[in-house]
């Protein structure tokens, strides 16, 4: 059962959580465990969340995956927007290897977002370039053409008049600075424009939390690329991290 059923663990600035992932169903096949993120959220202090967390699951399911906001390039995690700076130069599939004492394989929780959305989600299917954005406390962002991830876009981060967009336009900013759906879209449709401009892709699929919210703000953007919801919601990240742990030990 491990092969096709890892755990998948998504690692977000308020909450860990973690599933056993059934891929070919491209569901969860246990239920949702969430263990609150440690402050300060050291690498340290996260992998031992991440020990009780899979010490909930049967120890059959060895492979484990794992997002990480921030950019991960062979397990090593190299940039910290949102997350503790310890975590910089962390050889994270290391320490979670070691923490958990079976092989772990770390993502980019927004390339994990979009690996899931192509595969079973709101992008299934679809042909060409596919950009999935998760807005949350910043703006993740994962670049999928014919289903193969180009890892760490880092769209977030693109400088739009003046601005890194995440400051303007991530969806912590639309609830501190309490802004209106409409100066949101707003906002949204500068930052959704300056990416069709660069990459002409043929879809945007948007996740994060908000996306439940979708019909208040997708309506407003204005913008050329069609634009849709993610499906797959909150279990995302936990479903496309298990994906790529599976994909990394096959
Ligand atoms: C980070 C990305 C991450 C995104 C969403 C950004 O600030 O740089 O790596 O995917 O936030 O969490």
């Amino acid at each position: 059962m491990s092969n096709d059923h890892p755990i998948g663990i998504d690692f977000g600035g308020t909450g860990i959580k973690a599933a056993v992932v059934d891929l070919g169903a491209g569901d969860l096949a246990s239920n949702r465990e969430k263990i609150q993120t440690p402050q300060p959220a050291t690498p340290d202090a996260v992998a031992e969340v991440f020990a009780e967390l899979v010490g909930r699951f049967p120890a059959s399911t060895s492979q484990v995956g794992v997002t990480v906001p921030g950019v991960v390039r062979h397990g090593i995690v190299h940039s910290a927007a949102n997350i503790d700076p310890a975590w910089i130069n962390t050889d994270a599939d290391a320490v979670f290897t070691a923490a958990l004492g079976r092989e772990v394989h770390v993502v980019n929780d927004a390339d994990a977002a979009g690996l899931a959305e192509v595969e079973y989600g709101a992008a299934k299917g679809q042909r060409g370039l596919v950009i999935v954005t998760t807005l949350g406390t910043g703006i993740g962002s994962a670049l999928i053409h014919n289903g193969v991830l180009v890892p760490n876009s880092e769209l977030g981060h693109l400088e739009i008049e003046g601005f890194n967009a995440e400051s303007r336009a991530a969806n912590s900013v639309r609830e501190k600075e309490q802004l209106s759906w409409e100066d949101w879209a707003e906002r949204l449709t500068t930052y959704y424009r300056a990416v069709e401009r660069l990459f002409s892709p043929e879809l945007f699929v948007v996740g994060g939390g908000v996306s439940k919210s979708s019909d208040a703000f997708l309506p407003l953007l204005d913008i050329e690329t069609p634009i849709v919801a993610a499906q797959l919601r909150n279990a995302a990240g936990i479903i496309g991290a298990a994906l790529v742990s599976s994909r990394a030990s096959s």
